[in-house]
C-alpha cells in the first residue's frame, strides 16, 4: 500500500471519528455518529493491516474473531445499568495494551534508533507504558467496585497525598535513569521497575476514591486511556492512533471536567486521587420527622388538578425499567393541556447521559427534557414533582450537611415546588449512602413500590 493511500485514509479516518463525536453531542444525531466512529474504525483497522502486517495474517485473524465474538457477546447480555463497569474494563485493556505493546517495542532488536530519536522514542516508550499501567490497574479497581466485587468504600490510607507525591517523584527518578542507559537489560529492569510503580499507583488512585465520585473517575480513566493511545501512537510513528487517542484524552478530560463542576468536585484533587473524600466522612445527619405516605388514586386526583408537572428521574427509573411507564403518563397529561417538562441531573444514574438514553428509547420529545441548570429556578412554579427513582441527586443535605459525602453537589431543588411524590420500594439511601430529608418534608409524598408497577397503575387512574 502505498504511502500516500495510507496517510488520505487515515485522514479520512480521523475525519469521521470527528463527526462522531460531534454527532454524540445531540441525541438526535447521536446514531449517526456512532455510524461515522464505526465506519472509521473499520477503514482504521483494514488499513493498519493492509499497510503493516506482512505475515502470520491467520494469527491475526484467529485474534480477531475471538475478540469480537467476545465483544459481541458481551454487548448483547449486558444491562443499560452495567455500562459503566463494561466501560472500565475496556479501559482497562487499553492501559494493558499500551503495556505491552511499550515492552514489545522495546526489546523489539529490528527497532533502531540513535541520538536524539533514540532520546525521544525512549521518553515514548516510558510514557506509552507508565499511563498504560495506572489505567489498567486503575480501571479493574473502579470495574470491581462498580460490580461490588470489592467495596465501594474509599479507602483512605494515612498520608496517601505523600504516598501518591512519593510513587510520582519515584518514576521521575527512574525516568531520568532509563532515558539514555546504554545497557539494554538495565533499562528492562527500569521499566519494570516504573511499571509496578505505575500499577500499585492506578490502585491506589482509584481506591481512594468512592461513593458519588466513582463517575468521574471512569470518565478520567476513558482520559487517562487516551493519552495512553496517544504516547503508543508516537512509539510506532502511527498517525492515527496519535490523532484518536488525543480525541478521547481530550474528549474524556472535558467530560470529567463537566461533571466535575456538576458535582462541584476539584479538577486537580480528582488527578490527585482520592478528592471530595477528605472532608466527606459523615453517611449524612440523620433525618427525624414523619413520612407521609400517597397512594395512586390520591396521586392521579393530584396531577389531574396540576398545571405545571416536573419529571425527575434517577437511577431507581433505570432499575424498574419504568421509561416507558412515566412516558405514556407524561403524554396523557400532556393532551390534557398539562406542561409535562423532565429535569436531568448530569449525573443521575449510573453513567453520563444514562436518563437521556433511556428517555429517547421511551420516546419522549427532546424539547421537554431540560438539563438540572436550564430548569432548577423553576421549581417554585411546578405544582407536582414526580421524582421515579432519583435519591442522592434530589437530596437537600447536599446543600444543608457540610461534612456529607455529597456536600456542595448541586441538587434539583424539588422541595421547592407545592408538592414533591417520590417514588421508591423504601427508605433506602441511594449511590452515596446518605439519608434523604426530602422524603420527611411536609410537601412531600411517598409512593412505595417498584416505579414501573406504580407508574402503570397510576396510568390507568388518570
Ligand atoms: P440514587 O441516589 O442511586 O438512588 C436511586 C434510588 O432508586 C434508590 O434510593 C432506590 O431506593 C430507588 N430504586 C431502586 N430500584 C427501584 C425500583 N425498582 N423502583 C423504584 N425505586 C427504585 O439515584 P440518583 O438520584 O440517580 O443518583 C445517582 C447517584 O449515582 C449519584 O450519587 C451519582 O453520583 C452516582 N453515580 C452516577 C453515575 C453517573 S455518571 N450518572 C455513575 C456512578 C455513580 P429503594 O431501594 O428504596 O427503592
Amino acid at each position: 500500500m502505498s504511502p500516500s493511500l495510507i496517510t488520505v485514509s487515515y485522514l479520512g479516518a480521523a475525519a469521521l471519528f470527528i463527526l462522531a463525536l460531534g454527532g454524540l453531542s445531540t441525541n438526535d444525531t447521536a446514531r449517526r455518529g456512532n455510524l461515522f466512529g464505526m465506519v472509521g474504525m473499520i477503514i482504521a483497522v483494514l488499513v493498519t493491516i493492509a499497510a503493516f502486517v506482512t505475515r502470520h495474517h491467520e494469527v491475526l485473524i484467529a485474534i480477531m474473531v475471538a475478540g469480537g465474538v467476545i465483544g459481541f457477546i458481551l454487548s448483547r447480555r449486558v444491562q443499560m445499568t452495567q455500562m459503566p463497569e463494561l466501560v472500565a474494563i475496556l479501559h482497562s485493556l487499553v492501559g494493558l495494551a499500551a503495556v505491552l505493546i511499550g515492552f514489545a517495542n522495546f526489546m523489539d532488536p529490528a527497532i533502531e534508533y540513535s541520538g536524539v530519536e533514540k532520546t525521544i522514542h525512549e521518553i515514548e516508550i516510558y510514557l506509552g507504558v507508565a499511563i498504560g499501567a495506572l489505567t489498567f490497574t486503575g480501571s479493574v479497581v473502579a470495574y470491581g467496585k462498580l460490580s461490588g466485587l470489592i467495596g465501594g468504600q474509599p479507602m483512605l490510607l494515612p498520608a496517601r497525598h505523600w504516598l501518591n507525591l512519593a510513587l510520582f517523584i519515584a518514576v521521575i527518578v527512574i525516568a531520568v535513569g532509563f532515558v539514555g542507559e546504554p545497557d539494554h537489560s538495565r533499562a528492562t529492569l527500569l521499566l519494570l521497575a516504573m511499571t509496578v510503580i505505575a500499577l500499585l499507583f492506578g490502585i491506589h488512585m482509584v481506591a481512594a476514591i468512592g461513593g458519588a465520585d466513582m463517575p468521574v473517575v471512569i470518565s478520567m480513566l476513558n482520559s487517562y486511556s487516551g493519552w495512553a493511545a496517544a504516547a503508543t501512537g508516537f512509539m510506532l510513528s502511527n498517525d492515527l492512533l496519535i490523532v484518536t487517542g488525543a480525541l478521547v484524552g481530550s474528549s474524556g478530560a472535558i467530560l470529567s471536567y463537566i461533571m466535575c463542576r456538576a458535582m462541584n468536585r476539584h479538577f486537580v484533587s480528582v488527578i490527585a486521587g482520592g478528592f471530595g473524600t477528605s472532608g466527606g466522612s459523615s453517611a449524612g445527619i440523620s433525618v427525624e420527622g414523619e413520612v407521609q405516605t400517597i397512594d395512586i388514586g390520591a396521586m392521579a386526583e393530584l396531577l389531574n388538578h396540576a398545571k405545571q408537572v416536573m419529571v425527575v428521574p434517577g437511577y431507581g427509573m433505570a432499575t424498574a425499567q419504568a421509561q416507558h411507564a412515566i412516558a405514556d403518563i407524561s403524554k396523557t397529561l400532556i393532551k390534557k393541556g398539562v406542561n409535562v417538562r423532565f429535569g436531568i441531573h448530569p449525573v443521575a444514574g449510573r453513567m453520563p447521559g444514562h436518563m437521556n438514553v433511556l428517555l429517547a428509547e421511551a420516546k419522549v420529545p427532546y424539547d421537554i427534557v431540560f438539563e438540572m441548570d436550564e430548569i432548577n429556578d423553576d421549581f417554585p412554579d411546578i405544582d407536582v414533582s414526580i421524582v421515579v427513582g432519583a435519591n442522592d441527586t434530589v437530596n437537600p443535605l447536599a446543600q444543608e450537611d457540610t461534612d456529607s459525602p455529597i456536600a456542595g453537589m448541586p441538587v434539583l431543588e424539588v422541595w421547592k415546588g407545592q408538592t414533591t411524590v417520590v417514588l421508591k420500594r423504601g427508605m433506602a439511601a441511594g449511590y452515596a449512602g446518605v439519608d434523604n430529608p426530602l422524603f420527611v418534608k411536609d410537601n412531600t409524598r411517598m409512593l412505595f413500590g417498584d416505579a414501573k408497577q406504580s407508574l402503570d397503575a397510576l396510568a390507568q387512574a388518570i
